[in-house]
């Protein structure tokens, strides 16, 4: 079999391969780092960062469920300054694009954020409208088309010429007209899932396992979401990343069949550190079993029935 090519470009960024460690799963790489080379991976994408830094939410904050796990982590981060300071420097001994996951609590501190990113040389930033966990900001902006639209202005009009990707809910009723609305609004690519809303009680004591009642579901079960929602937006036209349920060759090959042009690894990484690489190396197989002399014909060859 013929070796396919792995390279693929994400908002004008070049990945090695299209396989992105997923924010919130993958600290700095630090942790990882000491299993693998990172310079391995397409991308990492690092923990959600905010203006200041943060705790999070008080515990428990993760719990298991079937093919799957509830988060409610509340954005705990060191903070951009921390980051910029002693994170970003890490990355940088690796051959590997960094993606830069920030909140704001208002449009104004996206752009903030924005400036000092791009000043910093980050490849790409991604804003997340869409963490369900946090009071202000977050959700509040991914569920409003208008509002979703105001950040995406502001973090273009403060990023430079650091490209700018928004990361979407899948806790509305039309993914594509939020899609719509960052695209209008200047965004170059999408990226999504992000974790579905969830819910775990235990019956005995009658209490919500997550000490914040409700948090984000996501793992293998979230899938079939993430392909669908994927394949809808793609109709907008901008480059994605896919995300949700990622664990092998198979679930990105559908991500990137449904239109994505790179996949994020998330839960996955957790339990199987190796995970990232497991998939780069099965997308590799299903590329040269299908005969492709490039893993980037997998984007969007969705046959529609
Ligand atoms: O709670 C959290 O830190 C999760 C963030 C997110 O899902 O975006």
């Amino acid at each position: 079999m013929h070796e396919p090519s792995m390279a693929v470009k994400l908002a004008g960024v070049e990945l090695k391969n299209p396989v992105v460690a997923a924010s919130g799963t993958f600290g700095f790489g630090r942790e990882y780092s000491q299993f693998y080379d990172l310079s391995e991976l397409g991308a990492i994408c690092v923990k959600g960062l905010t203006a200041a830094p943060r705790k999070g939410n008080p515990p428990p904050r993760i719990a298991e469920t079937p093919m799957g796990i509830l988060n409610s982590v509340g954005l705990q981060n060191p903070g951009i300054d921390a980051f910029l300071a002693q994170e970003l420097p890490f990355l940088r001994r690796y051959d590997v694009k960094v993606i830069a996951n920030l909140s704001g609590d208002t449009p104004e501190e996206y752009g903030q954020m924005c400036e000092k990113l791009s000043q910093a040389g980050v490849d790409l930033i991604e804003l997340n409208i869409s963490c369900p966990n946090v009071k202000a900001g977050g959700l509040a902006y991914g569920t409003r088309p208008d509002l979703a639209a105001e950040v995406t202005r502001v973090a273009k009009a403060h990023a430079g010429a650091t490209p700018v990707m928004v990361k979407l809910s899948p806790n509305v009723t039309d993914v594509v007209a939020i899609a719509q609305a960052v695209a209008d609004a200047g965004a170059d690519a999408l990226s999504l899932i992000n974790t579905l809303l969830g819910m775990r009680i235990d019956v005995a004591s009658r209490r919500p396992i997550l000490r914040r009642n409700t948090g984000g579901l996501s793992g293998p079960a979230v899938l079939p979401v993430a392909v669908r929602m994927v394949w809808e937006v793609s109709r907008v036209g901008l480059p994605i990343l896919g995300m949700g349920g990622v664990s092998d060759g198979d679930s990105a090959a559908q991500l990137m069949l449904a239109g994505a042009s790179a996949v994020a690894v998330g839960t996955a990484c957790l339990a199987a550190p190796y995970a990232p690489l497991q998939v780069r190396d099965g997308l590799r197989d299903i590329a040269a079993r299908q005969g492709l002399s490039s893993v980037a014909q997998l984007t969007g060859a969705i046959q529609p029935w």
